[in-house]
């Protein structure tokens, strides 16, 4: 009797253990793993691939009885990955690691769906908490699980220009809408494009842009929490800017994935385009230098403001080759990994102690406005929003484009925050 019950706590004990090791498994290091990790990502245009690929270097030293298989889908802002994504995960075949924004993308759509497993034992394996910014944290994170890897920080509200064109028409850099709109109209006047723009997506980053510059960091941050009015006077104001800044985009952008506007924008057919820093990368990977061969500055209206996103890779549950998957992680989250990944990528590193002096000069004007902007989310790359109310987002800047009813348009983005529960 006495002996049944020391058996029966035992099991209890086992059990208890059992479902606490379920909740927050302890990944191997990977350090004896064999076999392929797939890595599934969206880089395939010059820069990204690049960064990609020196990372890939670093694992294949670290891991040399693993296979690398670079599994990128086409596609700027995972517009097709996703979709190609959501349908392996639907037929229980996930890649061994996918790349997921930090923030809504993450929580509210593969932590939600319990796609993927907690990582704080390889965070504390590897002291990533003592490196990574604490800001970063709570957005890869639920109920005390964090669920992903950062490898870097990107900012999305920055505007490149062609200085050359920009000198041969006597136009200065703007920093608010109304400067771009008197710079727009001569550079219209001369024939070239005043702003490049792609797919629909690159639409969607170029309205963050001019929300966040016309409304203000508080302001904007408001959208999302519901404390601002989407159906007030001052988003008003934002989207008829918006409204103004799309008159002087290429009539073909919808044809253009973003890396080809940027092209427009190094051959001289257009002046500014506005998108990520990894059209840094993109830059630098066509052999430009930097602050000769391009420019940037903050979008209109945002200066001090640095709206960010993060790119990070997650290990999902039933994950083939989990040791294989724990190893990527372990290079994406290494400052090796990141030191050989960002600079060439466009980014900054996530990690706080990779050394300044592998970036180029706009990287390098990157980390110091991290460090003392005001940081705000990015829409389009998955940090403010869900995928539902991105999603809602999407078709209704999808008809604005399509027919330009503003009002029509304002009251679909109020409807949309009321459906995703933000705005009550
Ligand atoms: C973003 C992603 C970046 C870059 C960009 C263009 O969503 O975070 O890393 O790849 O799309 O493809």
């Amino acid at each position: 009797m006495k002996s049944l019950k020391w058996f029966s706590l035992l099991v209890i004990v086992g059990l208890l253990l059992a479902a606490c090791a379920q909740a927050t498994p302890a990944p191997a290091t990977g350090g004896t793993a064999t076999g392929e990790v797939e890595v599934f990502s969206w880089w395939t245009a010059g820069g990204e691939a690049d960064g990609l690929a020196a990372m890939q270097v670093v694992f294949d030293e670290k891991y040399p009885d693993l296979t690398f298989v670079n599994a990128a889908v086409a596609g700027g802002a995972g517009t097709n990955a996703r979709a190609v994504l959501a349908t392996r995960l639907s037929a229980g075949d996930p890649p061994s690691s996918w790349q997921g924004h930090a923030g809504q993308e993450l929580i509210g759509t593969y932590v939600a769906a319990g796609q993927i497993q907690p990582l704080n034992d390889l965070y504390e394996q590897n002291g990533w908490l003592a490196v990574m910014p604490e800001t970063l944290i709570p957005l890869i994170s639920q109920d005390g699980n964090i669920y992903s890897v950062p490898v870097n920080i990107h900012r999305a509200n920055v505007m490149w220009y062609n200085p050359a064109v920009l000198d041969a028409n006597g136009v200065t850099v703007p920093t608010t809408w109304d400067e771009f709109f008197t710079a727009a109209e001569a550079l219209k006047a001369a024939g070239v494009t005043p702003l490049a723009m792609g797919e629909q997506w690159t639409s969607m980053h170029l309205l963050e842009s001019v929300l966040l510059g016309s409304l203000g960091a508080d302001a904007y941050a408001g959208l999302w929490d519901g404390t601002t009015d989407w159906a007030g006077a001052e988003v008003t104001t934002a989207l008829e800017n918006f409204q103004r800044v799309l008159s002087f985009t290429n009539s073909d952008s919808s044809t253009l994935s973003w890396d080809q506007a940027a092209q427009l924008v190094v051959d001289g057919d257009a002046a500014f385009t506005i998108m990520g820093d990894w059209a840094d990368g993109f830059f630098v990977s066509l052999g430009l230098t930097p602050g000769t061969d391009f420019g940037w500055a903050p979008t209109p209206g945002t200066d001090g403001f640095y709206q960010f996103l993060s790119d990070s890779f997650v290990l999902p549950v039933n994950a083939k080759n989990s040791d294989g998957a724990v190893a990527w992680l372990t290079v994406a989250g290494s400052r090796e990994g990141q030191e050989a990944f960002n600079p060439i990528k466009g980014s900054i590193c996530s990690r706080t102690d990779c050394d300044p002096a592998l970036f180029d000069e706009y990287l390098q004007s990157a980390i110091a406005d991290w460090s003392t902007d005001t940081v705000v989310g990015s829409l389009t790359h998955g940090v403010v929003a869900n995928d539902a109310w991105k999603a809602e987002i999407d078709t209704a800047l999808g008809l604005f484009l399509a027919d330009g009813d503003l009002a029509a348009f304002q009251s679909a983005l109020a409807t949309a925050c009321s459906s995703s529960g933000a705005c009550q």
